[in-house]
């Protein structure tokens, strides 16, 4: 399931770079598609941890959340640059001020509220992840990593800019209208 995860993302990130002649464009595309590989793993890791019961925290679970960590690690690194390069983040707030990009809903949205909200997911899935090298019961370790990743996947479907969103509405995949 690991190796499944990495090639996933590898093959995203290839297809969405090559399929663009601007790095911009094709950065925004696997900042995208990112966010479905984000979403398939949460989902997988917060049913996994459900059903674990009394189970050992063993290897698959271990190798599950490692494509989620990588995936949002990615997706934050591809975030930041879109912030500080892209006409949606600092150059917007350089430009039009703090105080007017707060007025406005849909510029609030990609300066403020999506950086942040996406941030505190990814911290949460950090942590999530980081419950499979405590030394507690594993008993514990599934219902923490559940905990983190059920807030974290909140904290995602809250901040994405899902089609049917007015004004700040984006693609379900990249080139889709
Ligand atoms: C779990 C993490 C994240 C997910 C799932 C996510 C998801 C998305 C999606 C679906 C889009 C629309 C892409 C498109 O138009 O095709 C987007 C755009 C954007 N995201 Fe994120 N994002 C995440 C984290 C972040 C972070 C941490 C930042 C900034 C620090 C960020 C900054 C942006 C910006 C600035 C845009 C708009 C770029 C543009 O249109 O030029 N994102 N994000």
């Amino acid at each position: 399931m690991r190796d499944v995860g990495c090639l996933l993302i590898s093959s995203f990130i290839f297809t969405a770079l090559t399929k663009t002649n601007n790095m911009y464009e094709g950065l925004l595309h696997t900042h995208n598609l990112l966010r479905w590989v984000i979403l398939v793993f949460l989902l997988l890791n917060i049913f996994r941890h459900l059903m674990a019961g009394n189970q050992p925290f063993n290897k698959t679970d271990k190798g599950l959340g490692l494509p989620l960590l990588i995936a949002a690690h990615l997706t934050l690194l591809i975030g930041v640059y879109q912030w500080i390069v892209g006409p949606w983040g600092l150059k917007m707030i350089q430009e039009k001020g703090m105080s007017a990009v707060m007025k406005d809903a849909v510029n609030r949205f990609w300066a403020i509220e999506h950086p942040l909200m996406m941030l505190i997911a990814i911290i949460l899935i950090t942590v999530g992840r980081a419950q499979a090298r405590t030394k507690h019961t594993s008993r514990i370790q599934h219902r923490r990593s559940l905990i983190y990743f059920t807030l974290a996947l909140i904290a995602v479907m809250l901040a994405v800019p899902w089609p049917w969103r007015e004004v700040i509405g984006r693609p379900w995949l990249p080139g889709m209208q």
